[in-house]
């Protein structure tokens, strides 16, 4: 049967807890944090995806609402985390399909950037590339430069938008 990739819905929950524990080393972190994000004010509904076949979750995208703050002002953008695909299914293009359908979600919604903290040989195939030689600061988080990185979803985004991204605090805790 044919992946699908949509948009998660409250029945889904369980297996996507459950992606994400096997998908992150049997640890708890990251569905916590899904929990935590799906009922804070940066959730949006519908870039939160889901990889299905023949009606199992094989894998879990969320992007969410966060902001670049440069001299007080700020500017909406989005964060992609956490990105998660079954073990047993890796490799087979379903972490691809996701990226793809959310970034794709994103710029229909018009937004403008999305950035991440994610594996350096992974992401620059979607069009990420290291933020900070764009002016974006990252101080939330010690990371080395390859790791934080942005994907530019309209033109001429990366050259308006400078400062520091703030993740929320769902993801400080
Ligand atoms: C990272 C992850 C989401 C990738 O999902 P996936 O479905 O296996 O990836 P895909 O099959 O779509 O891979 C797309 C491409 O990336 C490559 N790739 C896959 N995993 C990779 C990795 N860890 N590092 C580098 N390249 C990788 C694939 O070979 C493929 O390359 P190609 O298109 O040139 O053939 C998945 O391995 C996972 O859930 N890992 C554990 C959790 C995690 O680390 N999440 C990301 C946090 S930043």
């Amino acid at each position: 049967m044919k992946m699908n990739i949509r948009t998660e819905t409250a029945a889904d929950y369980e297996q996507v807890a459950k992606v994400l524990f096997h998908a992150f080393g049997d640890r708890e972190d990251e569905s916590e944090l899904v929990k935590k994000i799906r009922k804070s004010a940066t959730f949006v509904p519908e870039l939160s995806l889901v990889a299905e076949r023949d009606h199992e979750i094989l894998g879990h995208i969320l992007l969410s609402k966060a902001e670049v703050v440069d001299e007080g002002s700020s500017h909406e953008v989005i964060a992609l985390a956490p990105l998660a695909v079954s073990p047993d299914h890796q490799k087979q293009g379903i972490g691809r399909r996701l990226i793809q359908e959310g970034l794709e979600r994103c710029q229909k919604l018009g937004l403008d950037l999305v950035l991440l903290i994610g594996h350096p040989e992974y992401y620059p195939k979607f069009g990420f590339k290291p933020a900070r030689p764009y002016g974006l600061e990252l101080k939330q988080f010690d990371v080395p430069d390859d790791v934080f990185m942005v994907c530019e979803l309209q033109d001429g985004a990366l050259n308006r938008i400078k400062g520091e991204l703030r993740y929320p605090r769902v993801f400080l805790e």
